[in-house]
């Protein structure tokens, strides 16, 4: 019974077979498959752009009223991200957070960080600052969608994040096992363009009292950098201002604080007037780099005297 049963099945899929055979419906069925199939296979393999949101210097503290220069440094970062993600037709596909992220090197101040950063549905790319713990970071930054220094591909490019971290010290330097880091992810990079991340500045800015605060040996990052063609770009924060320039091949980036902002090219600390901001990459299939700095110009800051000239100790909080 069981035996004929099948056999009343295998008779009626052959003549249904026949019949669709003969209608030249499988045919056009498989073709359709192999037409989707190839161009599934051909987009998958051509590379997307990759669009990078750097975000550097929130100075977060574990008291979320606390000031920096006038501003509620929480609120004003959780201002920069709700309109860094609020443009639908520009959806990060990572965040690139190039140190101070907290001030006061607080345990409190990190699940700050986090209680910030842990909705957006990205990738959350973290390095040290000099106000940063390294330590704190590297146990609570990384893990789930938070990663500490390390590297991160996408696409066409290789991004690689490096810790100039000194303890005590506002100015930094890349230690050797650093540089070494850098020289063998570079090596290793295949046919990927290269972004390399880095909290403190390599080149001197035009502002003195900055420039005697940024990284050391500088020389030795772009050296490292220099040796490698598929090196695009150098980002990084610290210096709280814009700066965008061509040093040989490579691009030279940094990126406004999301707090309060430093007056390019002064002997002194003085405070600009221009409001929290952050940078968007494209970063092109090809090597090309698209970028701009996007300003909340209408984010008022609070009790922030223009142009004010503060002291010595204003380093501190840099
Ligand atoms: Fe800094």
């Amino acid at each position: 019974m069981k035996s004929a049963e099948s056999g009343r099945h295998f008779c009626t899929a052959r003549f249904l077979s026949q019949v669709l055979q003969g209608s030249g419906l499988i045919v056009r069925l498989d073709a359709c498959y192999v037409t989707i199939s190839v161009y599934y296979h051909v987009c998958m393999s051509v590379p997307r752009i990759v669009k990078l949101l750097q975000i550097t210097d929130p100075h977060l503290h574990a008291d979320p009223n606390t000031e920096l220069y006038g501003v509620k440094t929480e609120l004003s970062c959780r201002a920069v991200v709700e309109r860094a993600f609020g443009d639908p037709d520009w959806r990060p596909d990572a965040v690139l957070v190039t140190g101070d992220a907290v001030e006061d090197c607080s345990r409190a101040g990190y699940e700050r960080f986090k209680s910030i950063f842990e909705p957006l549905d990205v990738p959350i790319l973290c390095l040290p600052g000099n106000h940063d713990s390294p330590d704190l970071m590297s146990e609570m930054l990384d893990t789930g969608r938070f990663s500490f220094c390390g590297f991160r591909d996408f696409e066409r490019w290789r991004l690689i994040m490096l810790n100039s971290h000194v303890p005590g010290s506002p100015g930094g330097v890349l230690s050797d096992s650093e540089l070494h880091r850098l020289d063998r992810t570079l090596q290793d990079s295949g046919d990927r363009f290269v972004l390399v991340a880095v909290h403190h500045q390599p080149v001197p800015i035009g502002s003195s009292w900055l420039d005697g605060f940024g990284l050391r040996n500088g020389f030795e990052l772009l050296s490292v950098v220099g040796r490698y063609s598929q090196s695009r770009v150098v980002v990084w924060g610290h210096v709280h201002q814009v700066l965008d320039q061509q040093h040989g091949d490579l691009r030279m980036l940094c990126t406004p604080s999301t707090c309060a902002q430093f007056t390019p090219l002064t002997e002194t600390c003085v405070m600009d007037t221009r409001p929290p901001g952050f940078r968007r990459l494209t970063l092109e299939a090809n090597g090309d780099i698209n970028t701009e700095v996007r300003w909340l110009d209408d984010y008022v800051v609070a009790e922030r005297p223009p142009d004010s000239r503060i002291g010595e100790e204003s380093t501190d909080a840099m």
